[in-house]
């Protein structure tokens, strides 16, 4: 290779095209969670991006305000360090070239590689990492049943290819622990996780755990929660577009999202630091319009193409499950499985409220006598929770109630039956694994 060629395969690795003339600006304000920009608001647009440079490395900002003294910009590094009066130049749009090699490997929220297996191969078109979900007319329906492996979903809340779920539950309860055995489906092509906020050590227990035997077809984005509110922000996205790039290769892809709600805090931050109005509990509106357009992405595909079936983790801050950011993510969804304080506390795990949770798409899933079956252990279960306190206080006499006395008896059972840690092996055939289990009990 001569000289010149090496040159030119450098300029087209470089992420960044070099225009002969950039347009600039300069720092005229330093926040601590922003910064501003004069000599630029005539020449940009919302969201657009740009960058200063320190000792030779570039700083990339994004557009989150303009009015006519100047431009708000945050920085994707924490401690990206603007000076008064540094030059600052407009950049072209994030873009990602995913490649099929990618799978298996960890990035950060810009799609680079932060696993230390060297560079990532671009693949041959790039796309956008805020693209817009299909034509609904176009989308495929949500209907072809996909089994989890996890039995107390399996059974209660069945999923289909393309679903969107919501997993619901305050700290600790078990949310990474549902989406790690998720992940371990063998039903799809590819998993594509985004962890968002998460401290560094559970990114580390969530690659070498839930990812051991599906790490293969699994690819990672990461932004953990030292990292700045716009790189949280931008993970989930990232992570939704890879996603996308499968989709359209006709695969069946996984996306988990964990948490959304950080998805949600960080796109409050930088709302807030745009001068958005804080409206619900210190949420700016556009935090409830970018909600919907990225779980919107997630579903079905178009006609004969792949599917994204999205697992989004909801924190619900103090167990308040009508917080406005849950309640405006489950609106969205297409189905909620909620997990209960109380379960837990018994050490029942999943700790799945089957009462409360929903899949909106189970009626495709079940057959007419196990949707009959459901509904009759449904019935049983409530009647169970409802009399608990009843019989804690010794007010329950076996003999008067008939249906009372097999809740009491079959009830323990079913919950027994529905207790699975990650390391256990997948449920393949549900309803006769429970009937097998409540015949031996
Ligand atoms: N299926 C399970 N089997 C056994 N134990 C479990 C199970 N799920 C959760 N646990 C227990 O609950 C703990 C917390 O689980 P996990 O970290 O998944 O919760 P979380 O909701 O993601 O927490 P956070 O809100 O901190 O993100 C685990 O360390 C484990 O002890
Ligand atoms: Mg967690």
């Amino acid at each position: 290779m001569n000289a010149l060629d090496k040159l030119a395969t450098t300029l087209a690795a470089s992420r960044q095209t070099l225009p002969l003339v950039r347009i600039g600006g300069s720092v005229s304000e330093v926040a601590a969670t922003h910064y501003r920009v004069i000599g630029l608001s005539k020449h940009l647009r919302l969201g657009e991006m740009i960058s200063f440079e320190v000792g030779g490395r570039s700083h990339m900002g994004q557009v989150v305000r303009i009015d006519r003294d100047g431009i708000t910009a945050k920085a994707f590094e924490p401690h990206a360090a603007a000076g008064l009066g540094m030059p600052v130049y407009r950049m072209p749009p994030l873009t990602l070239s995913p490649h099929p090699s990618w799978k298996g490997r960890v990035v950060n929220a810009l799609a680079e590689p932060i696993d230390g297996s060297g560079p990532l191969l671009p693949g041959d078109h790039a796309i956008s990492i805020d693209a817009d979900p299909p034509a609904p007319m176009r989308r495929m329906r949500v209907r072809t049943p996909l089994r989890s492996g996890i039995r107390v979903v399996d059974l209660f809340t069945p999923i289909c290819a393309g679903q969107r779920i919501g997993v619901f539950a305050g700290s600790g309860l078990g949310k990474t622990t549902l989406l790690s055995m998720f992940a371990q489906c063998a039903n799809f092509d590819t998993v594509v996780t985004a962890l968002v906020g998460e401290r560094g050590r559970e990114v580390r227990e969530f690659l070498d755990d839930a990812l051991a035997r599906s790490r293969a077809r699994a690819i990672t984005v990461v932004s953990t929660g030292d990292e700045s509110p716009m790189m949280r922000r931008l993970a989930p996205r990232t992570a939704t577009a890879i996603a996308e790039y499968f989709r359209d290769r006709g695969e069946s892809v996984l996306l988990i999202v964990d948490s959304i709600t950080r998805f949600a805090h960080a796109a409050r931050d930088v709302a807030l630091a745009a001068g958005e109005p804080a409206v619900a509990r210190g949420y700016a509106p556009s935090v409830f319009s970018d909600l919907p357009h990225l779980l919107e992405r997630a579903g079905p595909g178009v006609d004969g193409g792949g599917s994204i079936t999205g697992i989004f983790a909801v924190l619900v801050d103090g167990d308040d499950h009508n917080e406005p950011v849950a309640d405006a993510i489950r609106g969205t969804l297409d189905g909620h499985i909620v997990l209960d304080r109380a379960i837990a506390d018994q050490g029942r795990y999943p700790a799945v409220n089957v009462l409360s949770s929903v899949s909106r798409v189970a009626q495709n899933v079940w057959t007419p006598e196990q949707r009959g079956l459901i509904i009759s252990l449904r019935a049983m279960i409530s009647r169970f929770e409802d009399t608990r306190d009843l019989r804690l206080m010794g007010g329950y006499q076996p003999g008067r109630d008939a249906e009372l006395d097999k809740a009491v008896q079959l009830v323990p059972r079913i919950y027994d039956a529905m207790r699975q840690t990650p390391d256990d092996a997948a449920s393949t055939d549900p309803f006769r694994e429970l009937s097998d289990m409540l015949r031996g009990a």
